[in-house]
Protein backbone atom coordinates (compact mmCIF):
# COMPACT_ATOMS: atom_id res chain seq x y z
CA UNK A 1 0.00 0.00 0.00
CA UNK A 2 1.78 3.34 -1.07
CA UNK A 3 -0.11 6.01 1.32
CA UNK A 4 -0.49 9.51 -0.54
CA UNK A 5 -1.61 12.42 1.79
CA UNK A 6 -3.63 15.31 0.61
CA UNK A 7 -5.94 18.25 2.01
CA UNK A 8 -9.62 17.02 1.37
CA UNK A 9 -11.62 19.10 -1.84
CA UNK A 10 -14.95 19.50 -2.20
CA UNK A 11 -15.28 16.15 -4.60
CA UNK A 12 -13.88 13.75 -1.74
CA UNK A 13 -16.94 14.67 0.35
CA UNK A 14 -19.64 12.00 -0.77
CA UNK A 15 -16.44 9.44 -0.03
CA UNK A 16 -15.82 11.13 3.74
CA UNK A 17 -19.12 10.26 4.50
CA UNK A 18 -19.09 6.94 3.15
CA UNK A 19 -15.77 6.23 5.40
CA UNK A 20 -17.77 7.94 8.10
CA UNK A 21 -20.70 6.17 8.32
CA UNK A 22 -18.83 2.33 7.55
CA UNK A 23 -16.06 3.38 11.33
CA UNK A 24 -19.20 4.43 13.33
CA UNK A 25 -22.17 3.21 14.66
CA UNK A 26 -25.53 4.67 13.65
CA UNK A 27 -26.35 7.51 15.73
CA UNK A 28 -22.51 7.86 16.41
CA UNK A 29 -21.81 8.44 12.51
CA UNK A 30 -21.87 12.15 11.45
CA UNK A 31 -24.67 13.33 9.50
CA UNK A 32 -24.11 14.76 6.53
CA UNK A 33 -24.81 18.37 8.06
CA UNK A 34 -22.43 17.37 10.91
CA UNK A 35 -19.35 16.39 8.05
CA UNK A 36 -19.75 19.58 6.77
CA UNK A 37 -19.96 21.33 9.29
CA UNK A 38 -16.36 19.87 10.87
CA UNK A 39 -14.59 20.04 7.19
CA UNK A 40 -16.02 24.01 6.42
CA UNK A 41 -15.88 25.15 10.40
CA UNK A 42 -13.27 27.89 9.95
CA UNK A 43 -9.35 27.28 11.21
CA UNK A 44 -10.41 23.27 10.72
CA UNK A 45 -8.10 21.05 8.42
CA UNK A 46 -8.78 17.97 6.60
CA UNK A 47 -6.47 15.65 5.28
CA UNK A 48 -7.48 12.20 3.05
CA UNK A 49 -4.85 9.29 2.91
CA UNK A 50 -5.55 7.45 -0.77
CA UNK A 51 -4.01 4.35 -1.81
CA UNK A 52 -3.79 4.11 -6.09
CA UNK A 53 -6.19 7.46 -6.10
CA UNK A 54 -8.83 5.57 -3.65
CA UNK A 55 -10.06 7.41 -0.42
CA UNK A 56 -8.87 5.06 2.52
CA UNK A 57 -9.17 6.99 5.41
CA UNK A 58 -9.22 11.21 6.63
CA UNK A 59 -8.11 13.02 9.39
CA UNK A 60 -10.26 16.10 10.63
CA UNK A 61 -8.54 18.66 12.99
CA UNK A 62 -9.00 22.46 14.51
CA UNK A 63 -8.06 24.12 17.31
CA UNK A 64 -9.54 26.41 20.09
CA UNK A 65 -8.41 28.44 23.49
CA UNK A 66 -8.27 27.17 26.44
CA UNK A 67 -7.13 29.50 29.61
CA UNK A 68 -5.24 31.70 26.81
CA UNK A 69 -3.27 28.34 25.50
CA UNK A 70 -4.02 27.28 21.96
CA UNK A 71 -5.36 24.01 22.10
CA UNK A 72 -5.50 20.93 19.31
CA UNK A 73 -8.64 19.10 18.68
CA UNK A 74 -8.49 15.65 17.14
CA UNK A 75 -11.72 15.76 15.98
CA UNK A 76 -11.43 12.54 13.70
CA UNK A 77 -9.41 9.75 12.27
CA UNK A 78 -11.81 7.42 9.95
CA UNK A 79 -9.42 4.44 8.52
CA UNK A 80 -11.44 1.83 6.17
CA UNK A 81 -11.70 -1.17 8.18
CA UNK A 82 -9.66 -3.06 5.26
CA UNK A 83 -6.88 -0.86 5.47
CA UNK A 84 -6.22 -0.51 8.83
CA UNK A 85 -3.43 -1.85 10.49
CA UNK A 86 -1.35 -0.94 8.03
CA UNK A 87 -0.15 2.71 8.99
CA UNK A 88 -2.70 5.02 7.73
CA UNK A 89 -3.76 5.93 10.95
CA UNK A 90 -0.54 6.98 11.75
CA UNK A 91 0.14 9.03 8.52
CA UNK A 92 -2.58 11.07 9.39
CA UNK A 93 -2.41 11.86 12.90
CA UNK A 94 1.13 12.48 11.99
CA UNK A 95 0.13 15.02 9.65
CA UNK A 96 -2.93 16.18 11.85
CA UNK A 97 -0.63 16.83 14.46
CA UNK A 98 2.38 18.57 12.06
CA UNK A 99 -0.83 21.02 11.00
CA UNK A 100 -1.46 21.83 14.71
CA UNK A 101 1.65 22.27 16.01
CA UNK A 102 2.09 24.97 12.66
CA UNK A 103 -0.90 26.70 13.82
CA UNK A 104 0.43 27.06 17.21
CA UNK A 105 -0.81 24.71 19.40
CA UNK A 106 0.77 23.24 22.82
CA UNK A 107 -1.48 20.49 23.74
CA UNK A 108 -3.41 18.23 21.45
CA UNK A 109 -6.97 16.43 22.46
CA UNK A 110 -9.41 14.23 21.56
CA UNK A 111 -12.37 12.36 22.92
CA UNK A 112 -12.96 8.44 22.11
CA UNK A 113 -15.69 5.81 23.42
CA UNK A 114 -14.88 4.30 26.53
CA UNK A 115 -15.50 1.04 24.41
CA UNK A 116 -13.43 2.34 21.76
CA UNK A 117 -10.29 -0.42 22.95
CA UNK A 118 -8.81 0.04 19.13
CA UNK A 119 -8.88 3.40 19.29
CA UNK A 120 -7.47 3.95 22.43
CA UNK A 121 -4.67 1.72 22.65
CA UNK A 122 -3.88 3.73 18.63
CA UNK A 123 -3.64 6.88 20.59
CA UNK A 124 -1.79 5.92 23.82
CA UNK A 125 0.48 4.06 21.34
CA UNK A 126 0.99 7.91 20.26
CA UNK A 127 1.51 9.62 23.65
CA UNK A 128 -1.81 10.53 24.42
CA UNK A 129 -2.85 9.85 27.98
CA UNK A 130 -6.04 9.75 29.55
CA UNK A 131 -6.93 12.96 31.18
CA UNK A 132 -11.17 13.07 31.69
CA UNK A 133 -14.07 10.84 31.16
CA UNK A 134 -17.59 12.60 29.81
CA UNK A 135 -20.13 10.59 30.91
CA UNK A 136 -23.01 10.57 28.26
CA UNK A 137 -21.06 12.14 25.89
CA UNK A 138 -22.20 9.38 22.87
CA UNK A 139 -25.64 9.04 22.51
CA UNK A 140 -26.74 10.26 26.26
CA UNK A 141 -25.15 6.60 27.05
CA UNK A 142 -22.00 5.78 26.27
CA UNK A 143 -19.62 7.58 28.32
CA UNK A 144 -15.98 9.60 26.59
CA UNK A 145 -12.45 9.55 27.94
CA UNK A 146 -10.75 12.64 27.19
CA UNK A 147 -6.98 11.97 26.02
CA UNK A 148 -4.47 14.30 25.54
CA UNK A 149 -0.53 14.87 24.45
CA UNK A 150 1.52 17.90 25.53
CA UNK A 151 3.76 19.62 23.15
CA UNK A 152 6.83 17.92 24.75
CA UNK A 153 6.28 14.76 23.81
CA UNK A 154 6.84 14.94 20.45
CA UNK A 155 4.22 16.88 19.00
C1 LIG B 1 -8.22 4.00 15.32
C2 LIG B 1 -7.87 3.90 13.84
C3 LIG B 1 -7.95 5.29 13.20
C4 LIG B 1 -6.43 3.37 13.69
O1 LIG B 1 -6.09 3.38 12.29
P1 LIG B 1 -5.03 2.33 11.69
O2 LIG B 1 -4.76 2.74 10.29
O3 LIG B 1 -5.48 0.94 11.91
O4 LIG B 1 -3.77 2.64 12.61
P2 LIG B 1 -2.26 2.17 12.43
O5 LIG B 1 -2.14 1.06 11.41
O6 LIG B 1 -1.44 3.40 12.18
O7 LIG B 1 -2.00 1.57 13.89
C5 LIG B 1 -0.90 1.90 14.63
C6 LIG B 1 -0.94 1.24 15.98
O8 LIG B 1 -2.11 1.61 16.74
C7 LIG B 1 -2.48 0.51 17.61
N1 LIG B 1 -3.74 -0.08 17.17
C8 LIG B 1 -4.45 0.25 16.07
N2 LIG B 1 -5.57 -0.53 16.01
C9 LIG B 1 -5.52 -1.34 17.07
C10 LIG B 1 -6.38 -2.38 17.53
N3 LIG B 1 -7.50 -2.74 16.86
N4 LIG B 1 -6.06 -3.01 18.67
C11 LIG B 1 -4.94 -2.71 19.35
N5 LIG B 1 -4.05 -1.75 18.94
C12 LIG B 1 -4.36 -1.07 17.82
C13 LIG B 1 -1.37 -0.52 17.44
O9 LIG B 1 -0.35 -0.18 18.35
C14 LIG B 1 -0.94 -0.25 15.99
O10 LIG B 1 0.32 -0.77 15.72
P3 LIG B 1 0.50 -2.32 15.28
O11 LIG B 1 -0.46 -2.56 14.16
O12 LIG B 1 1.93 -2.39 14.87
O13 LIG B 1 0.17 -3.14 16.48
C15 LIG B 1 -8.81 2.89 13.10
O14 LIG B 1 -8.89 1.71 13.87
C16 LIG B 1 -10.21 3.41 12.84
O15 LIG B 1 -10.46 4.10 11.84
N6 LIG B 1 -11.17 3.05 13.72
C17 LIG B 1 -12.58 3.43 13.53
C18 LIG B 1 -12.77 4.91 13.68
C19 LIG B 1 -12.30 5.40 15.04
O16 LIG B 1 -12.63 4.83 16.07
N7 LIG B 1 -11.54 6.50 15.00
C20 LIG B 1 -11.05 7.15 16.20
C21 LIG B 1 -12.11 8.09 16.69
S1 LIG B 1 -11.69 8.89 18.21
Amino acid sequence: MAIKLRAVRNEDFAALHALDQACFAPGIAWSKAELLYFLKYPGNVAILAEDAGVPVGFAIAGTQRRQGKLLGRLITIDVDAARRRRGVGEALLKAAEERLREAGATTVLLEVAVDNSAAQAFYERHGFTRTGRIPGYYLGRIDALVMEKEAGEAL
